[in-house]
Parts: C-alpha cells; sequence; structure tokens
C-alpha cells in the first residue's frame, strides 16, 4: 500500500489499469490544495514519492495517462464531496426540522397535561399535636373545556382526600366558558369546604363580582372577595383571607387588622407580589398562582416570561416576613395564552399542614 494521509477522511487512489497495482495515493486536501496532482509531483521531483512499495519502477505509466486518470478521479472525489455535503445537509436539516417538530409536539400536545400532584408538609403551632389538616390548592383552570383532562384534575384531587379546597383563580379567559368550570367546580368536595378567590382573568373576560360569587356558591365554593372565612374544623380554628384582583393595600390592611391571630390563617391571592408584607406576620400560610411557573422554561435557567405582579416569586415555596412565613405558588392547571408547557407541569398541590 501506498503512504496514506487522509486529511479529510476521503482518498483518492489511483490504480493503473492492472487493479492490482496502486500507483498512487492522494488524501482529498491534498488535491484541494494544490494545483494539480501531476503538476506538483512533477515539479517538486516526488513523482516516484507516491508510488507505493509494491509499484517497481519499471511500471510503464506514461505520464499523460497518469495525468488523465488523476484528473478523473478528482473530478469524482470533488462530485463525491460535493454529494457527500449536500446530503449531511439534507441531513441536518431534516433532522432539525424533525427535533423541532417532536419538541414542539410534546410542548404542545403531552406536557399541558402532565399533571404533577406536589407535595409540602408543613409544621403549624396552632394546629394541636398529632392533628393534620390536608388542603389541596388549585389554581389557573384557564379552562376551555370541561374535557377528559379537567375529569382527571378532580379525580386526582378527590384522590388526596382534602380537608379543604384552596382555590386562587384565573379559572377562565373567555366569559362563554364559564359553564364548564361550573361543572368543574361541582366535583370537587371537602368537608371543610371549598374557597376561592378571582385573578385577572376574571375582570378581563368581565365575569367579576357578585354575579360569579353566586354562581360558584351553587357549586358548593364560597368566593371570597377581600373577605375572610372562618371555619371550625376538627377542634382547629381557621380563617380563609380571600384578597381580591387587584389587591390595593387598604384591602390588605382591612383584612389583615380583621384577622385573629389566635386562628390558623391562611390568605388567598391570586398574585405572590400583593403587598404580602402587610400580612405576613399575621398569616400562617399564604397561598399564590398567576406565574404558571413560567410556563415555558428550560432546565436550570430563570423563566424566558413572567406576568406582572409576579415579583420575585415563580413557583415553589418560599418564606416571607420576620416569622418566615410559607408563602407557596403553584404552577396551576392551565395554560395562558400559548397552550404550551415545556420543562413547567401543571400542578395539583396537596399542602399538609401538621400540628407541633
Ligand atoms: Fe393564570
Amino acid at each position: 500500500m501506498g503512504r496514506e494521509k487522509i486529511i479529510k477522511n476521503l482518498q483518492v487512489r489511483v490504480r493503473h489499469a492492472d487493479p492490482v497495482h496502486i500507483i498512487a495515493d492522494f488524501d482529498y486536501s491534498f488535491i484541494q490544495h494544490g494545483n494539480t496532482p501531476l503538476v506538483n509531483m512533477t515539479n517538486s521531483g516526488k513523482y516516484n514519492s507516491i508510488l507505493p512499495p509494491e509499484a517497481s519502477p519499471g511500471i510503464d505509466l506514461p505520464l499523460c495517462s497518469c495525468y488523465s486518470l488523476v484528473s478523473i478521479m478528482k473530478n469524482r472525489a470533488d462530485s463525491r464531496i460535493n454529494l457527500i455535503e449536500s446530503l449531511s445537509r439534507r441531513k441536518f436539516l431534516f433532522g432539525s426540522l424533525a427535533f423541532s417538530g417532536a419538541v414542539f409536539a410534546d410542548a404542545w400536545l403531552r406536557q399541558p397535561t402532565d399533571l404533577e400532584v406536589s407535595q409540602t408538609r408543613l409544621p403549624i403551632s396552632k394546629i394541636p399535636s398529632g392533628k393534620e389538616l390536608r388542603v389541596v390548592h388549585l389554581s389557573d383552570l384557564h379552562l376551555h373545556r370541561y374535557d377528559r383532562y379537567f375529569r382527571q384534575v378532580a379525580a386526582a384531587t378527590s384522590t388526596l382526600n382534602p380537608d379543604l379546597i384552596l382555590l386562587t383563580g384565573d379559572y377562565v379567559e373567555e366569559a362563554r366558558n364559564l359553564s364548564g368550570v361550573l361543572d368543574f367546580l361541582a366535583q370537587l368536595k371537602a368537608p371543610a369546604g371549598v374557597f376561592a378567590v378571582q385573578g385577572n382573568w376574571e375582570y378581563w373576560a368581565l365575569i367579576e363580582g357578585k354575579n360569579l360569587r353566586d354562581k360558584f356558591r351553587s357549586k358548593g365554593v364560597e368566593l371570597l372577595i377581600n373577605q375572610r372565612a372562618d371555619i371550625d374544623y376538627k377542634g382547629v380554628a381557621i380563617s380563609i383571607l380571600g384578597i381580591d384582583f387587584p389587591s390595593p393595600s387598604g384591602s390588605v390592611q382591612q383584612l389583615n387588622d380583621a384577622a385573629e391571630k389566635s386562628r390558623v390563617n391562611i390568605a388567598l391571592s391570586h398574585v405572590p407580589a400583593f403587598q404580602h408584607e402587610i400580612m405576613d406576620d399575621t398569616s400562617d400560610l399564604i397561598l399564590c398562582g398567576h406565574t404558571h411557573g413560567g410556563q415555558v422554561r428550560l432546565p436550570m435557567l430563570k423563566p424566558f416570561h413572567l406576568p406582572r405582579h409576579s415579583g420575585r416569586f415563580v413557583d415553589g415555596l418560599y418564606r416571607v416576613g420576620k416569622k418566615d412565613t410559607p408563602l407557596y405558588v403553584t404552577r396551576g392547571i392551565g395554560t395562558s395564552i400559548m397552550p404550551l408547557r415545556f420543562f413547567c407541569p401543571p400542578e395539583i398541590n396537596l399542602i399538609r399542614l401538621v400540628g407541633v
């Protein structure tokens, strides 16, 4: 065999008519960078150097024949390179498109309904030791139809055996979908009650206020509009402080002033940046939604977008105020604006308030 130096993984091998005798080996880049191989060989006087060891100098090959062979092989090699590059480009393009399509389909068709149940255990000193209050927190339904997915959400909620179900707003995006929300709400059952507050979308869909409260009440859900609801359940005195959207500081202050510190005070607000500082130390737990956790994310990176009034909150458990009050922001159930989720699954949040 002749000396082989493959630079671009392509070798041009010139053979004599007798295929056993290789008379020249070139790597492609050698041909590519020289003027022509033959001229190089002739000029450099290295004609013999490209002959393989087994090719004796006695081979009778006219220079012009060699030149022709080399030229033909060079053209073939160029064609092959062009073909390979063209196929590689097509493969890359097709692969990229197929990958992007698969990612988009997953973010559109699977991930928005890939429901996750998160569980958080919080010790509360106002709850007697040995007792536990199971709170299921749902938010941001953005329901278009009461379909299979929402039946699954209702069933999963029921499976968690909640004592109390709390909802933090954004039930619809359009008033015409309210009947589906009411069908969904009718499925939610908890012995200590189901309580809700309004989000920004209730205002944008123009369904907010007393009418909505009456409709929710007909399904067993108490909608709190800057109101407090008291429950006494299993010997535990609980107050739900329902903060409306928007939440001017006056309303938050009034609720805070009316709260009794001896009760377990659970504040509900659609948005997490609602001047919670006013009631951080009165509340034992603050529940919020609104952010959707960013909805479309990449691992380890901050969300691309968070809506106004999210503040520093994205999702999960935070601690606020002098008492390190737990403030939980759920990723919610539905999707907003774009029907997509990516690395940010929808969430049912079970919070176990345990006595200490
Ligand atoms: Fe929302």
